[in-house]
């Protein structure tokens, strides 16, 4: 299928890589214009040339590149119909040995940051009386992992922020809902591995976990992405979609 977000203008935030990445060509495949906000220069001009995207170097924790990402939507475009706010990192720490400002760093990117972002673009889509948010939540959004916090407090903060904001704007054409991956092939996972004596056992650990034997691939969140940015899931609203291969579901093996 193309043409689904066709003349559609989209932001997405970290997409120079991994799954923002893929949801940028994704959408750039169905017709968007995309915006690339991310903080790596080198990755984030690269997708955007390869969609033929515009690129704006953009550090989603800092309030004035915030707004002037937004800025750049209005001037070019005059509109954002759909934000995709997926910039976020993995903080994992024991809460007992956490130093505070790795509360505020996790905070700061995993769940203000999203705030900031649709806090920013909600002008334009109230007074278009249209918009689609999605934000990249996780399965840390609804269970813990030991040892991962604070992560997964900021990750169901984001998932209170998509009903929140989903309520509150609905009737003004605004929808806002979540996606929440379990394990997904991208530079964030490998790198947890790499912190194990034994990566590639560890890597394997996480695909035994999901039912399928495997974990899933940035293209396969994108596609979600798309589905809900779309046309295709207008009385879609507040929600959030797992994509885990059914690991969420499972009791035990
Ligand atoms: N990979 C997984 O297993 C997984 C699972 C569940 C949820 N997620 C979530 O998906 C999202 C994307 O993760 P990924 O796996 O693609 O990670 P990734 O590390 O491969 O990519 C993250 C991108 O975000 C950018 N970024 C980081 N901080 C930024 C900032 N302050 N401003 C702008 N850009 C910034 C990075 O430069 C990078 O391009 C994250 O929110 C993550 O929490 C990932």
């Amino acid at each position: 299928m193309t043409g689904r977000l066709k003349d559609q203008v989209a932001i997405v935030t970290g997409a120079g890589q991994g799954i923002g990445a893929a949801i940028a060509r994704a959408f750039a495949a169905e017709g968007a214009q995309v915006i690339v906000a991310e903080r790596n220069a080198e990755t984030g001009a690269a997708v955007a040339e390869q969609i033929g995207g515009l690129f704006q170097p953009t550090d989603v924790t800092v309030q004035d590149d915030v707004n002037a990402l937004a800025r750049l939507a209005q001037d070019r475009f005059g509109r954002v119909d759909i934000l995709v706010n997926n910039a976020g990192a993995n903080v994992f720490h024991r809460p007992h040995e956490m130093p505070r400002s790795e509360w505020a760093r996790c905070m700061a990117l995993d769940l203000e940051a999203c705030w900031a972002m649709a806090e920013s673009v909600l002008p334009m889509m109230r007074a278009q009386k249209s918009g689609a948010v999605v934000n990249i939540a996780s399965c840390h959004g609804f269970k813990i992992i030991p040892h991962t916090f604070p992560y997964p407090v900021a990750k169901h903060g984001l998932i209170g922020l998509t009903r929140a904001l989903g309520i509150e704007y609905a009737a003004e054409g605004i929808r806002v809902n979540a996606i929440a991956p379990g394990y997904v092939d991208t530079q964030i996972a490998r790198d947890y591995w790499a912190g194990f004596d034994d990566p590639a056992a560890e890597r394997r650990k996480a695909e035994d976990l999901h039912p399928p034997r495997r974990i899933g691939q940035p293209e396969e969140v994108a596609m979600t992405a798309v589905f809900l940015a779309s046309d295709e899931a207008p009385f879609i609203n507040a929600e959030t979609i797992v994509i885990d291969g059914g690991r969420s579901a499972l009791f035990h093996d």
